[in-house]
């Protein structure tokens, strides 16, 4: 993967500071960046980091097993890491983190009052093959109430992290499902203003690949440059 950054469409990004997200206000930075002497230190981008993952990181279903399956509708999500001229990234690592059935993160800091499931820790990882395809099996997240407004929801997501060769080629952003009620009231979604672009970030039901008697599936490619890059968060952390 070459240096994703000089690919990406700024103009199509979400504001750092967009005015109904409100935590985006006090985070957003006020002045320039600072270019570094010496220029980029290669070895940050082009460093191989990754460990094996182990045989359940993909399996949000099993992971975090104690003495059951964990509760909630289980469903496969995948896709494919491209490039801005659609060829597949492999070698990516792909982390995810979400809520459970109920819309609650294992977290110290969670107070939404839902049940934590004993059995769901809500992250995993995995890294993309030769043709650029994860897939991970996990639960369909619930939506969440935060303080951004009065009755503010977020609408059901996954955190997707992408690295690339290194730690420095890091894009984060979250993925939505089709037809979710909630994601024309949610500021984060809505911080990438362009309807087209805001909808790239909305996974896709595909009855061809939900397995029978097993689990829906829904398909979300992510692509990490160019005109058609999914939109990324930057400095945008957990919502
Ligand atoms: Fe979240």
């Amino acid at each position: 993967m070459g240096d994703l950054s000089k690919g990406r469409a700024w103009s199509q990004m979400p504001s750092q500071a967009f005015k109904d997200y409100r935590s985006t206000q006090k985070r957003a930075p006020t002045q320039a960046p600072v270019k570094l002497d010496g220029g980029w230190d290669r070895s940050i981008s082009l460093s191989p980091v990754w460990p094996k993952t182990g045989e359940h990181d993909a399996n949000l279903t099993a992971n975090g097993r104690i003495n059951g399956d964990p509760i909630g509708e289980r469903i496969i999500v995948e896709g494919r890491i491209l490039d801005d001229k659609g060829r597949p990234v492999p070698n990516a690592l792909i982390e995810i983190w979400q809520a459970n059935a109920a819309g609650r993160y294992v977290h110290r800091e969670e107070i939404h009052p839902a049940p934590i499931d004993p059995n769901f820790l809500g992250a995993g990882r995995c890294i993309s093959d030769a043709d650029g395809y994860y897939r991970f099996i996990t639960i369909k997240p619930g939506s969440y109430p935060w303080g951004n407004h009065r009755n503010a929801w977020r609408p059901a997501h996954i955190h997707f992290s992408i690295f690339g060769a290194g730690l420095a080629q890091r894009l984060v952003t979250q993925m939505y499902f089709p037809g979710d009620p909630t994601l024309p009231y949610d500021p984060i979604f809505n911080s990438t203003t362009d309807a087209a672009i805001r909808n790239r970030m909305v996974s896709r039901f595909s009855m061809e690949d939900t397995v029978p008697q097993w689990a829906h599936c829904y398909k979300f490619d992510i692509v990490v440059a160019g005109a058609y890059a999914t939109p990324f968060e930057e400095g945008h952390s957990h919502g």
